[in-house]
């Protein structure tokens, strides 16, 4: 593995940056995962938009524009000779003296990484997974919003931790009006009546590269999706529900917190919308 940092790639033994940066010290960075089919980076440009949202709502100057970034994450990449690519940007603060003032750190960090992507196992799509809703609320927007992909993972990470102990792989959470936001790394939708249903923008999530997609393809399958608040409760009397991410693209949910989801089996309409998401990578991959 050949890892990118600031414009040079070392061996993993070698890849290092300082325990002063502010990103260890204090969780102050932002980041994205991205996702390489065939050595093609999907949706690489909404991606690093996303970071350079993200970097303007810590205040952090971004050391390259959005092609520099592309580049740099393409030639990771080919740098690695990755075909099927799990991709993730890091940038941090950067190395400084103790104390919480971003001035400080003259310089961000910016590391790269690929590696082989490891794809879900087939049963868990054909299945569906166990997913919990549980008692770590989402972050509100007013304090630390979700909207930025904030290397400060801990509220995930806590969520994480109690939806593995429930025995259940995503862990469903909920914002602080008690509606559901979103998962600890996925967006959550549900089906109700041939119609999607996903939590909007102001319910304090992040809104997923994968989520905008799904929504759009929901339209082309001539579903209506609709961005609305909802309580956790609707989940379990959804004809379906699935969750969403760059790694998992489209994945059913058919158990939550014990009780059946989706009537307990994988839905017709994740598949198929699976199967558009799968359309839409061959038609990157023909368009290169
Ligand atoms: N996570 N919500 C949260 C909290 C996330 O961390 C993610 C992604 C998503 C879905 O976003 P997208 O569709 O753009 O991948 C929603 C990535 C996969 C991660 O943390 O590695």
């Amino acid at each position: 593995m050949r890892i990118y940092i600031n414009g040079k790639f070392y061996a993993k033994d070698e890849a290092k940056v300082s325990v002063f940066d502010h990103g260890y010290l204090y969780g102050d960075g932002i980041y994205e995962t991205l996702r390489g089919y065939e050595g093609v980076v999907f949706k690489l440009d909404e991606h690093i938009a996303r970071l350079m949202r993200s970097a303007s709502m810590i205040m952090l100057e971004l050391p390259m524009d959005a092609a520099g970034f592309a580049d740099a994450v393409n030639r990771t990449v080919a740098e690695n000779g990755l075909s099927d690519a799990y991709i993730r940007i890091t940038v941090s603060r950067g190395p400084g003296e103790l104390g919480l003032d971003p001035a400080l750190c003259p310089e961000p960090t910016v590391v790269i990484m690929a590696k082989e992507l490891r794809p879900y196992p087939p049963e868990m799509y054909a299945n569906g997974i166990k997913a919990s809703v549980v008692r770590t609320r989402r972050n509100s927007p007013d304090a630390l919003d979700p909207a930025i992909k904030s290397t400060n993972f801990l509220n995930n990470i806590l969520a994480k931790v109690e939806a593995k102990a429930a025995g259940a792989v995503e862990g469903i959470m909920l914002n602080h009006d008690g509606h559901v936001a979103e998962g600890t790394i996925s967006n959550v939708f549900m089906v109700e009546g041939g119609t999607l249903f996903t939590p909007p923008a102001e319910a304090g999530i992040l809104v997923g590269v994968t989520r905008d997609l799904v929504i759009t393809l929901a339209g082309t399958l001539g579903m209506q999706a609709r961005e609305e608040l909802f309580l956790p409760e609707r989940l379990l009397s959804a004809d379906e529900v699935f969750i969403t991410n760059t790694t998992m693209e489209v994945m059913p949910v058919t158990d939550i917190d014990g009780r059946p989801a989706g009537g307990g089996s994988a839905g017709v309409v994740a598949v198929r919308l699976r199967e558009a998401y799968a359309g839409e990578v061959r038609r990157c991959l023909k368009a290169r």
